[in-house]
C-alpha cells in the first residue's frame, strides 16, 4: 500500500474482509509492505494495519519482489508516477479515484497498464454498492422501459462551508486537478457513465466560495499560530447538465459546501416505463417506480436490499434492509478485484483505469465549459 491515510484504513478493512466474507481461502491477504512519506504515521500505520515492513519511500512497495498488488492510496497528483512504476515490475494495480490530475496523464496509466496485462482499477467504490448494481440491473434487464429519458445525480457534503477548515491539497488544482467536482463529481460521473453510458457534450458552471484558508500549523513546534494563508484554486460546488450519447438528458451536482449534507450521494434514473430513486443516506433501500398503468396505485415501492440482491450471499447479517453501507462497497470493490487477478483477467476488471481516464476526460471537459461559458463535447477517444 502506498499512503496511510483516510482512506487506507478503509481498504484494509476491505482486503481482510474477503475471506471471512467471501468465503475463499485464496482471497487471504498478507499485507507486506507500505509506504507513507509521514515516518511517525508509516510506524503507527504498519502496527494498526498489520503490515510486515514499512517505508517513506513508495519504491519500495512498488519494486518489491514480495508484492503482487499494489494499492495507491495518495492525493492525485502521487497517483501517476508510483502507478507507472508499479505497472513497469508487473504489479495488478488499484488506484483511488480521481485516476490522475489531467486526462492525459490518465490515458497513459491506462494504456501502460493494458500494455502490460495487469489487472488495473480506479476506486469507484459506489458502482459496488448492492443498491447501485441492482439498479444497473433493472436498468439492463429494461425494467424502467426501452428508453432512459433522465439521469439526476448529486454528491453533497459540508464540511468545506466550514471556513476554518485548514487549507491541504484538495484546495490546490495543481495537486487535486479540481475540487468538489474531482472529489465528490468523479463519484457521481462514474455513476452517471456505469448506469445510462457514455457522455457527449457537457455545460457546467463552478463556484468558489471560499478563497483562502489557514495553513495548518506544524503540530512539531511549539507555537501552535497557522503559518500563513493558501489561496484555494479549485471548485468548492460544481453544476453540470449532460448529453449521453444514447440521448439521455442529465444533471449533475458535486459540493462540499452545503450545510447540513454529510455524505449525500443520490441519483435518479426516468425511463420511458419507470424510475428509479436512490440516496446514500438510505444505503438499504432503493425505491422503484414502474408504470403498470392503473390510476389508483401510483407511487413509488421501497424495496429493500438484502440476500436475494448483488453480494447478497456475503451479508453478515443476512436481512433486508439492514446493515449495508459505505465499507461493503469497498469490500465488494476490492472482492471484484482480487477475483479478477486469481482469475486472470486483466483489462477485464472493473471500474478499470479506462473508466478513471473517461471520467477525467469529463472533469476536464466541465472545467472548460465553465471557464469558456458554453457547451463543451467530451472527446470520443
Ligand atoms: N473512494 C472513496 O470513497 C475515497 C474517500 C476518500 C479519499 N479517496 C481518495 O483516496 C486518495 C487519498 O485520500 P485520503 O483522504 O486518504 O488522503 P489523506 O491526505 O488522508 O492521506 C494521504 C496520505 O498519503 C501520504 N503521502 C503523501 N505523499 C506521499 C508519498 N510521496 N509517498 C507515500 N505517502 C504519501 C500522506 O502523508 C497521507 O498520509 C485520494 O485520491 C482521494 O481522492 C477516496
Amino acid at each position: 500500500m502506498i499512503g496511510g491515510g483516510q482512506i487506507a484504513r478503509a481498504h484494509v478493512l476491505g482486503y481482510c474482509s474477503l475471506p471471512l466474507l467471501h468465503g475463499l481461502d485464496s482471497l487471504k491477504p498478507n499485507f507486506s509492505i507500505i509506504a507513507e512519506i509521514n515516518t511517525n504515521l508509516a510506524k503507527q500505520a504498519a502496527k494498526r494495519l498489520g503490515f510486515e515492513k514499512w517505508s517513506d519511500n513508495w519504491k519500495s512497495v512498488t519494486r518489491s519482489g514480495n508484492v503482487d498488488l499494489v494499492d495507491v492510496v495518495t492525493p492525485t497528483h502521487l497517483h501517476y508516477e508510483p502507478v507507472i512504476d508499479a505497472v513497469d515490475h508487473e504489479k495488478h494495480v488499484i488506484c483511488e479515484k480521481p485516476l490522475a490530475t489531467d486526462s492525459k496523464k490518465a490515458r497513459e496509466m491506462y494504456e501502460a497498464a493494458k500494455k502490460a496485462g495487469i489487472v488495473h482499477m480506479t476506486g469507484f467504490n459506489y458502482r459496488r454498492l448492492a443498491a447501485v448494481t441492482f439498479a444497473k440491473k433493472l436498468i439492463e434487464a429494461g425494467k424502467l422501459g426501452k428508453k432512459i429519458y433522465q439521469f439526476r445525480a448529486s454528491f453533497q457534503e459540508d464540511w468545506g462551508a466550514n471556513p476554518k477548515m485548514y487549507y491541504t491539497w484538495r484546495y490546490d488544482a495543481v495537486k487535486a486537478g479540481a475540487g468538489a467536482l474531482a472529489d465528490l463529481g468523479s463519484h457521481v460521473i462514474d455513476l452517471a457513465r456505469y448506469l445510462i453510458g457514455e457522455i457527449k457534450m457537457v455545460c457546467g458552471a463552478q463556484g468558489t466560495f471560499i478563497k483562502e484558508r489557514l495553513l495548518a500549523p506544524n503540530k512539531e513546534q511549539s507555537n501552535l499560530k497557522p503559518p500563513g494563508k493558501g489561496k484555494v484554486d479549485v471548485d468548492d460546488s460544481t453544476m453540470a447538465l449532460l448529453r449521453f450519447e444514447n440521448e439521455t438528458l442529465g444533471r449533475i451536482e458535486a459540493s462540499w459546501s452545503a450545510q447540513g449534507r454529510k455524505v449525500s450521494l443520490e441519483f435518479e434514473v426516468n425511463g420511458s416505463d419507470g424510475s428509479i430513486y436512490y440516496n446514500l443516506e438510505r444505503p438499504n433501500e432503493i425505491k422503484i417506480f414502474t408504470n403498470d398503468g392503473s390510476v389508483d396505485q401510483q407511487g413509488f415501492r421501497t424495496v429493500l436490499i438484502g440476500p436475494y440482491h448483488p453480494y447478497g450471499s456475503s451479508m453478515v447479517f443476512p436481512a433486508p434492509g439492514v446493515g449495508l453501507g459505505f465499507e461493503e462497497s469497498i469490500i465488494n470493490e476490492l472482492y471484484e478485484l482480487v477475483r479478477g487477478i486469481e482469475q486472470e483477467k486483466g483489462s477485464g476488471v472493473t471500474p478499470s483505469f479506462y473508466d478513471g481516464w473517461k471520467v477525467n476526460q469529463v472533469i476536464e471537459a466541465i472545467q472548460n465549459s465553465n471557464l469558456e461559458q458554453r457547451w463543451v463535447n467530451v472527446p470520443a477517444q
